[in-house]
């Protein structure tokens, strides 16, 4: 059953806890309605979306679309007395052939497209470089070990691995767990497969039929996505000595939450055979007391029943509302 339908209907049934394989049905989302600008006008005058244009729309509705213009940023910017040092990572230069342990030099042009596609895919000689390297009369196409590769995380990482502002290098976690050896990657997690034409024939030209291919969705997957935050944690509750014990196992590549600001309020009931509450329980973790990765949240209840009820909220400054991305309750184990 997909977590996404399970926490639409506020399912009350069992589902028994996936190990580590709940990212493998990742949908690409439906774009966040939250007040602010949910799609990047701006990317008509990309050079890349009269034959991409499947992929610029995705990208457009993606805070890596959004970097520059994006309102929190702006608004911290205007504080700062050397801005200049806040621009690297949100307009890039191509990444290709700089020094990815470095933070990336700003560009001087089209800061609209924030994290463009050519702060990723264009090569200093002007190749195009992706999954592929598929032959096209469009452009020269190389394939590259950080699309797909054995390389997938560090382009990520070049920009998410340092703490500034209100970033937390979560690329740091992963690597320092090494999340890559468990066969986890960022954009496994974070750019939903989707198979396709990678291009289209641009308008104007006669069409053309180009072969489908495993690619991936650039609208990426956020924790605003309720459904999306469900997958972080794996659930288990169980009892003795008149306790009970219930773990929300951070399966993500990274502590949760990932961002100051951001927190997560959990409660836990132990629930009688007839669904009476016994015990209630909240717990609240922010930045500074977040989960680590492959730990868990605990919550310890002075009862013991049949089952556990859980609700999760989860604060986001840029929702005007907390949003529930847990309701669930599980069989108690061990009574
Ligand atoms: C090393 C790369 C890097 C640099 C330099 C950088 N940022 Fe960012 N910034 C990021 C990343 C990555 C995110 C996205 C973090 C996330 O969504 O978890 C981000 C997101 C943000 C956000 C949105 C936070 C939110 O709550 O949604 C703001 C505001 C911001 N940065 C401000 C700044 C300021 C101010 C500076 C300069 C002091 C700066 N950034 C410099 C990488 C960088
Ligand atoms: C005139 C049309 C056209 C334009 C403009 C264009 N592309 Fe392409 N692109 C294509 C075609 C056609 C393919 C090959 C599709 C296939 O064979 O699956 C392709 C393939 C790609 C691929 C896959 C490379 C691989 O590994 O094989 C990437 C990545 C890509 N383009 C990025 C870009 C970016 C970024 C831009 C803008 C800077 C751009 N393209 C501009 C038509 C275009
Ligand atoms: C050139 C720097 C850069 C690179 C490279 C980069 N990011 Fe980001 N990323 C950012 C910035 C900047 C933001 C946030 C912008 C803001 O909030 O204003 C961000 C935001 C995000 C978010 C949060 C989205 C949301 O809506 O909450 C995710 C997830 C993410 N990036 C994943 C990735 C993945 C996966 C890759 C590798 C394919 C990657 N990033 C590569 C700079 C980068
Ligand atoms: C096993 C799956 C998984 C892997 C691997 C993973 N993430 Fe995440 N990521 C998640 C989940 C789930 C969340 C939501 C939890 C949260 O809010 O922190 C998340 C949240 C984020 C956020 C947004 C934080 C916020 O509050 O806006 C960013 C940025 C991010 N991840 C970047 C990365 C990068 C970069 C990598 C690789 C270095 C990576 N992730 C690897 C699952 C994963
Ligand atoms: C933050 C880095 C980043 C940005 C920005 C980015 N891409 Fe990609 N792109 C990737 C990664 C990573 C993959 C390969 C994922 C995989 O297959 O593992 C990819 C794959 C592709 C592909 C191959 C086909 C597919 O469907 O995946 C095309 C075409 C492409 N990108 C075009 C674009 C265009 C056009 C833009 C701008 C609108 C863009 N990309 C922006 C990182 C990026």
């Amino acid at each position: 059953m997909s977590f996404v339908r399970c926490v639409a209907s506020l399912a009350l049934i069992v589902v028994p806890s996936v190990a580590g394989d709940g990212f493998q049905d990742l949908k690409p989302p439906a774009p966040v309605a939250d007040g602010r600008i949910a799609r990047l006008a701006a990317v008509d005058s990309l050079d890349c979306t009269p034959c991409h244009r499947e992929v610029a729309e995705e990208w457009a509705t993606s805070l890596h679309a959004l970097a520059w213009v994006d309102e929190l940023y702006q608004e911290e910017l205007a504080e700062k007395k050397k801005p200049e040092g806040c621009w690297g990572c949100h307009v890039p230069v191509p990444l290709a052939g700089t020094d990815l342990s470095q933070k990336p030099a700003p560009r001087e042009e089209l800061r609209e497209h924030g994290v463009a596609c050519v702060s990723c895919h264009l090569a200093p000689d002007g190749a195009i470089l992706g999954p592929f390297g598929a032959e096209t009369d469009a452009h020269r196409s190389v394939a590259d070990a950080r699309f797909g590769g054995a390389e997938s995380d560090a382009l990520c990482a070049a920009c998410h691995r340092t703490n500034v502002g209100p970033v937390l290098g979560v690329a740091k976690d992963f690597e320092v767990t090494e999340q890559a050896r468990k066969g986890r990657s960022c954009v496994g997690c974070h750019m939903a497969p989707i198979e396709r034409p990678a291009a289209n024939t641009p308008p104007g030209a006669a069409p053309r039929e180009l072969p489908k291919r495993a690619g991936r969705s650039h609208a990426l997957q956020t924790p605003r996505d309720p459904s999306f935050l469900a997958r972080a944690f794996e659930l288990r509750a169980s009892s003795t000595d008149g306790r009970t014990r219930v773990e929300l196992l951070n399966v993500s590549g990274h502590r949760v939450p990932g961002l100051i600001g951001r927190s997560l309020k959990v409660t836990a009931e132990v629930l009688d055979a007839d669904g009476e509450v016994l015990a209630t329980r909240t717990v609240e973790v922010d930045s500074r007391s977040f989960v680590p990765v492959d730990e868990a949240l605990a919550i310890e209840l002075e009862a013991v029943g049949p089952k556990v009820r859980l609700r999760g909220l989860h604060r986001d400054p840029r929702l005007e509302q907390p949003v529930e991305f847990l309701a669930r309750e599980l069989d108690v184990a061990g009574r």
